[in-house]
């Protein structure tokens, strides 16, 4: 099957050119410039030809940090990998990384073979694994060599919530001089966990038990201590080191002091951080919960900061941190006592679009709003040059996006399995028209026309940015 993409943009992270795609079967076998006789020859040999003119064609969006059927806080999050990457694929993602969750007790190897079962044969889209660990023991630290070699090339480590997912100094630094030997990569929720715990317990016993106390006890402060340590701790061990949703300029300004003594630290940060705020967390009521994750929301006024980092790669990567609980029954488990609320924000279909306006408010340029959606995460996990560029050989991971087009985000109009949008009403520039996943189109206007399973398992390399 040859499928010709034509009369559009084609953008990558190395900039944009009018030039027309020849995708066969699963891969992008060419690239041509608009008009030349190649064109015209690809068109007259196709099996179909899209019509792009006027369009945007970009590697499709890879999403980093996701989390399906995560159970978290007494509850699961609700999107399914069937539900979860569908609507991934419609917000313009073909490939998400999401979590396989050690809880304590257990080994990695079960624990992994557990989220392999969740989502062999429901996804949508292609997928591979992140391993979080929360049992650092002699056990777990050699196995992750193990997992190493099955594809799963980094490892999250919680300095945040004590007693569940956290680990102490020393075993992060086993773990980071471990992946420091198996060339993996440490990815780390930088909170302290232990001083939170102390303001949560002194809030809750002067009766301040709404949503907004979540983000008063959670000071920007402690996010960046604890992302200080995590580099000094990466720097001892020789490891390079990922910081995951980074929310504040504090924590944003120790990733540059050491990206700029040369060390191998990285940062992502997510939507949420750019177009939500504290106020969204102190809404009236109960509201407020709908917006309670971890780090919590920042004031409006550290948004420019977050644009800057973004523009200048002290922010390399946008991810979602995708982790929906619906408002009915599960955000509601915390009415009266917020530390009991489950975090994590839906937001899986949404990233695309929303940092595509950036370029839209002059943030940042069309080739670093591809490059931080889709070639740096392809980099970064060990995916590129597979994913992440619109190139010969490249799968055929394509989103085509209409960026004349304009609508209001509404969870009527969502797919994510979820009650409520965080970002309701919200207007955007820009509407993703049709999505190919290795080839298949699966996302053509507003219909879904893959299935489930079409999604495989990737196994990933390490990390492009090391030696
Ligand atoms: O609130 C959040 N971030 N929920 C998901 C779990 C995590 O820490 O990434
Ligand atoms: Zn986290
Ligand atoms: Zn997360």
């Amino acid at each position: 099957m040859k499928l010709l993409i034509s009369g559009g943009t084609v953008v990558n992270a190395s900039g944009p050119v009018a030039a027309d795609v020849l995708v066969e079967g699963e891969i992008i076998v060419g690239l041509c410039a608009r008009g030349s006789a190649y064109s015209a020859e690809w068109a007259q040999g196709a099996d179909r030809v899209i019509d792009a003119t006027g369009q945007l064609v970009i590697p499709g969006g890879i999403d980093g940090h996701t989390h399906m059927e995560m159970p978290f806080g007494g509850t699961q999050s609700v999107d399914t990998f069937e539900t979860g990457t569908r609507a991934a694929a419609f917000g313009g993602t073909t490939t998400i990384i999401d979590f396989a969750i050690q809880s304590i007790g257990t080994s990695l190897r079960e624990s992994l073979d557990k989220w392999h079962a969740k989502a062999d044969g429901n996804c949508a889209i292609d997928y591979g694994f992140h391993m979080a660990m929360s049992d650092v023991n002699k056990q777990t630290l050699s196995e992750m060599d193990l997992l190493v070699e099955e594809g799963v090339t980094s490892f999250k480590l919680f300095m945040a919530y004590p007693g569940v997912f956290y680990s102490n100094d020393g075993q992060i630094l086993q773990a980071m001089q471990q992946a420091a030997k198996n060339g993996s990569t440490i990815m780390m929720h930088a909170e302290n966990g232990i001083a939170i715990d102390v303001l949560v317990a002194q809030a809750l016993e002067r009766g301040e038990g709404d949503p907004r106390y979540h983000g008063l006890t959670r000071p920007a402060i402690l996010e960046a201590e604890a992302t200080h340590r995590a580099i000094q701790l990466a720097r001892v061990a020789g490891a390079p080191l990922y910081i995951v949703h980074l929310s504040a300029t504090e924590a944003l300004q120790e990733v540059a002091v050491a990206r700029d003594r040369g060390q191998s630290v990285f940062a992502e940060t997510c939507p949420q951080y750019i177009f939500l705020s504290e106020e969204d967390t102190a809404r009236e009521g109960f509201e407020g919960a709908k917006y309670v994750c971890s780090p919590p929301l920042r004031p409006r006024s550290y948004q420019p900061e977050l644009w800057r980092g973004l523009r200048t790669d002290d922010l390399s990567v946008v991810s979602t941190d995708h982790c929906p609980f619906c408002f009915k029954d599960q955000k509601q488990l915390g009415l009266g006592n917020f530390s009991k609320i489950p975090n994590g924000l839906p937001g899986v279909e949404d990233r695309v679009s929303l940092i595509y306006q950036g370029v839209e408010q002059g943030e940042i340029a069309l080739a670093r709003w591809v490059d931080v959606v889709s070639t740096t995460p392809a980099r970064m996990f060990g995916l590129f040059p597979k994913k992440g560029v619109i190139a010969p050989s490249a799968d055929a991971d394509v989103v085509i996006f209409d960026p004349n087009a304009s609508r209001a985000i509404s969870v009527d109009t969502d797919h994510m399995n979820v009650d409520y949008s965080a970002y309701e009403g919200l207007e955007v520039k820009g509407k993703v028209t049709t999505v190919l996943s290795r080839g298949a189109v699966v996302i053509e206007g507003d219909e879904y026309v893959g299935k489930a399973g079409d999604g495989r398992f990737l196994a990933r390399g390490l990390n492009g940015y090391l030696r």
